[in-house]
């Protein structure tokens, strides 16, 4: 695999809080339409390098680079015309607004070139069509994960970064939003870094795993792979992986 291949470059990354090593030298790469799983115990530093990824707190040292180029020193604004999404969770969500106007106003914002028909196509894609002209507040638990992934998609991003979407799903949530983000890197060939406590969910959907311990990878590689090493198991697996 070549390195224009990689849409994601993430090398030799570090975040420190004063005298906390929140994350320490970390390096990955993320594959056009590719899933990428990060797993880890509490604290490892999986939410902090998405962070430093989608530009919300600066690096200590290392780049980030995003379709070839050199992001490190953009804002976030910048990554997210350039391509790089995230979701935020419920915070991002209106209550009294319908889920068309508040991702149709999400495609304004990032400069979509068609906000209406691109905020359709997201509907469509995530099938929200059916709910479009319902509050957000009115939405089911699953459905408004969905709306919050809706915003994240809109204006064509290449790269979507997820901090563990599935928290509070039903097991048949679960599996309905991974069908969902496995369907959008075959569709529009989106690529996923995905952070997920669920990991039978992320094992089965991701293309490759990487294991964080205290703020270091300790393993990567083909999930199948790092489901067995002996230091996965200990770190965080458990014997019954
Ligand atoms: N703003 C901050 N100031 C100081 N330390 C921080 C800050 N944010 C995170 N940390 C520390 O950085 C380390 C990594 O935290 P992080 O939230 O990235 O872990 P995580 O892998 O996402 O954990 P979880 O699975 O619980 O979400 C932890 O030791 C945490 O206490
Ligand atoms: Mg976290």
């Amino acid at each position: 695999m070549t390195n224009e291949n990689m849409i994601l470059r993430v090398t030799d990354v570090a975040v420190h809080y004063g005298g906390v090593k929140a994350v320490d030298g970390v390096s990955f790469d993320l594959r056009q339409g590719e899933i990428r799983g990060l797993i880890g115990p509490n604290g490892a530093g999986k939410s902090t390098v998405i962070d430093a990824i989608s530009g919300r707190h600066g690096l200590t040292r290392g780049t980030v680079r995003l379709a070839g180029q050199d992001i490190t020193r953009c804002s976030v604004i910048d990554r997210r015309r350039r391509g790089l999404a995230r979701s935020f969770q419920r915070t991002s969500i209106f209550p009294n607004m319908t889920v068309s106007a508040q991702i149709g106003l999400a495609a304004h914002k990032v400069g979509a070139e068609a906000p209406e028909q691109d905020a359709r196509r997201v509907m469509d894609q995530l099938d929200l069509s059916g709910e479009a002209d319902a509050t957000a507040g009115s939405l089911g638990y699953g459905q408004q994960r969905r709306l919050d992934l809706a915003l994240a998609l809109v204006g064509r991003p290449i790269v979507l970064l997820l901090d563990e979407p599935m928290a509070g799903l039903s097991p048949q949530e679960s599996a309905d939003l991974a069908s969902h983000l496995l369907k959008l890197t075959g569709d529009w060939g989106v690529s996923i870094l995905l952070v997920e406590h669920d990991t039978d969910t992320l094992f089965s959907i991701s293309n490759s795993v990487t294991v964080f311990e205290l703020g270091r990878v300790i393993a990567s590689g083909r999930p199948e792979e790092v489901r067995i090493e002996p230091r996965v198991r200990e770190a965080y697996l458990g014997s019954a992986a």
